[in-house]
């Protein structure tokens, strides 16, 4: 499984957040103003994280994804999920403006010195807001197309989906969080 980036990322979340005290409301920002830290932190990564819960435990003893471990409470949080986590992508695509994280927030290692700085992001994302808008739009497409899935209880594409969803995200990581060869 190609997740557990992805998974320890998540596990570290819920500290991060109580280091940061609290969590910002983002209904300061104007309308149609996305603060991309909140949607990774609050939405994309929680709700990619709950597929991926659930299609790591469909797993039968041979290691093959089986529908007969689904209950129909797992078919519904998968269902979930995958709207849960459109529906911040498509918050992204079709944002008015953007802005990378509020002054109270530390993206992930930007305390390292190899870490990106919120400064870098800002200029990747200010030279070309399309895009990122074009990245979140294909994503929700993949996400939907596993929604559908779910809605067959199609579990070999589902965890298919699931196992190369990572892979998706990096694309646009790598175009607007670590480029300029920060990481
Ligand atoms: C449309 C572009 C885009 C897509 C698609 C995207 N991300 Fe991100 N992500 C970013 C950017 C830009 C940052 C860094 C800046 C920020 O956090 O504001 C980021 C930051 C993150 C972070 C760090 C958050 C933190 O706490 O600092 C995680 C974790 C993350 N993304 C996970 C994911 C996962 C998992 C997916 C796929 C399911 C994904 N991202 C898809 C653009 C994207």
């Amino acid at each position: 499984m190609p997740n557990w980036k992805w998974i320890a990322l998540a596990a570290a979340l819920p500290i991060a957040a109580l280091a940061q005290g609290v969590v910002k409301p983002t209904s300061k920002l104007a309308s149609g103003t996305v603060n991309i830290y909140d949607e990774m932190h609050h939405h994309v990564v929680p709700q990619a994280q709950v597929i991926w819960d659930i299609t790591n435990a469909a797993m039968d003893d041979d290691g093959n994804p089986s529908a007969k471990k689904m209950k129909p409470a797992d078919w519904l949080k998968l269902k979930e999920g995958t709207a849960g986590l459109s529906a911040s992508l498509y918050r992204i695509a079709r944002a008015g403006k953007f802005i990378v994280r509020t002054s109270e927030q530390k993206l992930l290692d930007e305390d390292a010195p190899t870490g990106a700085k919120a400064v870098n992001v800002e200029r990747n994302v200010d030279g070309n807001p399309d895009g990122l808008r074009q990245y979140a739009k294909t994503l929700a497409r993949y996400v939907m197309r596993m929604s559908v899935a779910a809605d067959n209880h199609d579990i070999k594409t589902i965890y298919t989906s699931a196992s190369e969803l990572d892979g998706q995200c990096e694309g646009c990581h790598q175009a607007y969080w670590f480029a300029n060869g920060k990481r």
